[in-house]
């Protein structure tokens, strides 16, 4: 038997299939239209696009493998969270989505939490733009046709789920990003849902992410040259499935991503919220477990813009800096490129430059870049230090994991080693995969969600320590000083 998992990202939608001992039989990927932002800070996308792409990125791995493909009986989804998809009563969408990393519900926030004071309780998070919730307060306010015809609100992946099997149901993980959910009792809210005009009508049903979820349609299954009758897991959202697939479910497991967005994330044996220092804590995508994640906007998507500004592609900014590295040199970056999640929660913050001379260049710009992000997850560290949270084997995934010199000035600023997993796949897609192979055959997830083998370890760099802390300190001076700036007048 075999097991697809399906990653559906910003920028494309990944199809991958595993067998019953995890070992991955083939791939295959679907650019997706890139997100519009029609104002400064807004970030949309079509939902139809996401269809389009999960249906291409199938029909290629069917092509490619149609042995193994007939023989698939769980399918696992894994999504980009947050995101807000408004459906009407024949769940046709009303609008395009309002994605992850769009600022513009930061009043809605504020209105939300002066509306229902136990909110930050009740949701174990604070109301930040990214959420679904404020989305809809946004919508609500400032589009009230729209919302009036509003009758379900999905996440992406659960979207896609319905187009595969018609069915409304979304996973923990994912839920628990909406704002909707009290996380510890993994249900929604009745208190939460009101604050924005909605109750459980409006929201999908609940399923644990290992637990079946749907079943595929017939005329799919048929298109894909499926013979079974294929079960849908519950899924996860992007973070939680990426952690299954480099097995970090059990306590003090964790992984740093270096994608689009910046992620720490750690997995916890019960609800950890940490409110005051912007930690998202949320349900896992296994049952009984959570996570924390301190969450940075601009990761890679820093060295991407600074790839534009300059005219020289990533790779070689990432070569120069590496080459021309011997410490930290003048300028600090502050990555609030999209406004900033951990520790902040700041929509409307935006990045800095300090420290320019005539001696900055594209190769002292870009390890300004990357330490700039080092510090920003030596900021989610220190807030889920905060939470009490200790943190065990911390892996390295994501594309910007390929820099060595990033991964030494993160390891250096959070103290710790960083374990790069060997070649392969340990994204989301793999993660939804297991949990479509967990779902279909009732298998205990921790057997299922083992951890790669570890190629190398990246450990901090003590020559580099003292240096770096110094340069913390200014980096933390750097954003009250800047604020205060931008706020003036
Ligand atoms: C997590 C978050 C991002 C998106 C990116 O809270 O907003 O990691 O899931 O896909």
């Amino acid at each position: 038997m075999t097991y697809l998992g399906i990653d559906i990202g910003t920028s494309g939608v990944k199809a991958l299939l595993i067998d019953r001992n995890g070992r991955t039989l083939g791939e295959a990927t679907a650019r997706s239209v890139e997100p519009v932002r029609p104002h400064p800070g807004w970030s949309e996308q079509n939902p139809e696009d996401w269809w389009h792409a999960t249906l291409e990125a199938i029909d290629a791995l069917s092509k490619a493998h149609p042995t193994a493909m007939a023989k698939v009986r769980g399918i696992g989804l894994s999504g980009h969270m947050h995101g807000a998809v408004l459906l009407d009563k024949a769940h046709r969408v009303l609008r395009p989505a309002i994605l992850w990393n769009d600022g513009r519900s930061a009043d809605d926030c504020a209105m939300m939490e002066a509306e229902l004071p136990s909110l930050r309780e009740i949701a174990g998070n604070i109301a930040m733009p990214g959420f679904t919730a404020p989305k809809l307060h946004w919508v609500r306010r400032n589009e009230p046709e729209i919302f009036a015809q509003t009758a379900l609100v999905l996440l992406p992946k659960a979207y896609v789920r319905l187009r595969l099997s018609g069915e409304a149901i979304e996973d923990m993980s994912d839920a628990a990003g909406t704002l909707w959910l009290d996380v510890a009792k993994r249900d929604w809210s009745d208190a939460l849902l009101a604050v924005t005009g909605l109750a459980r009508a409006h929201m999908p049903a609940l399923a644990e992410g290992s637990a079946p979820a749907g079943r595929l349609r017939r005329a799919l299954a048929e298109r894909w040259g499926m013979t079974e009758d294929v079960v849908i897991a519950g899924g996860a959202g992007d973070n939680a499935a990426a952690a299954c697939g480099i097995g970090a479910i059990r306590p003090g497991d964790g992984f740093v991503s270096l994608g689009t967005s910046g992620v720490l994330f750690v997995s916890n044996d019960r609800f950890r919220p940490n409110t005051a220092g912007a930690v998202h804590a949320f349900c896992h995508a296994v049952p009984n477990t959570w996570h924390q994640m301190g969450v940075i906007l601009s990761a890679t998507d820093s060295l991407n813009w600074l790839s534009k500004v300059t005219g020289q592609k990533q790779a070689e900014l990432s070569a120069a800096a590496e080459a021309a590295y011997r410490g930290p040199g003048e300028e600090i970056f502050l990555p609030y490129l999209s406004g900033e999640r951990t520790p902040h929660n700041n929509a409307r913050a935006r990045g800095s430059f300090v420290g320019l001379s005539h001696l900055s260049d594209p190769a002292s710009l870009a390890a300004a870049v990357m330490d700039g992000v080092a510090m920003a997850f030596r900021d989610c560290n220190r807030v889920l230090a905060d939470a009490g949270t200790d943190i065990g084997t911390l892996l390295a995934v994501g594309g910007g994991s390929k820099s060595a010199l990033w991964l030494r000035l993160i390891a250096t600023h959070l103290d710790r080693p960083l374990s790069v997993p060997g070649d392969g796949d340990f994204g989301g897609a793999l993660g939804a995969a297991r949990l479509g192979l967990c779902a279909a055959e009732h298998a205990d997830p921790a057997a299922v969600m083992t951890m790669p083998t570890i190629a190398r370890v990246v450990e901090p760099d003590r020559a580099l320590s003292a240096a770096l802390t110094e340069r913390y300190a200014r980096y933390r001076a750097l954003y009250p000083a800047i604020e205060t700036a931008r706020t003036l007048g």
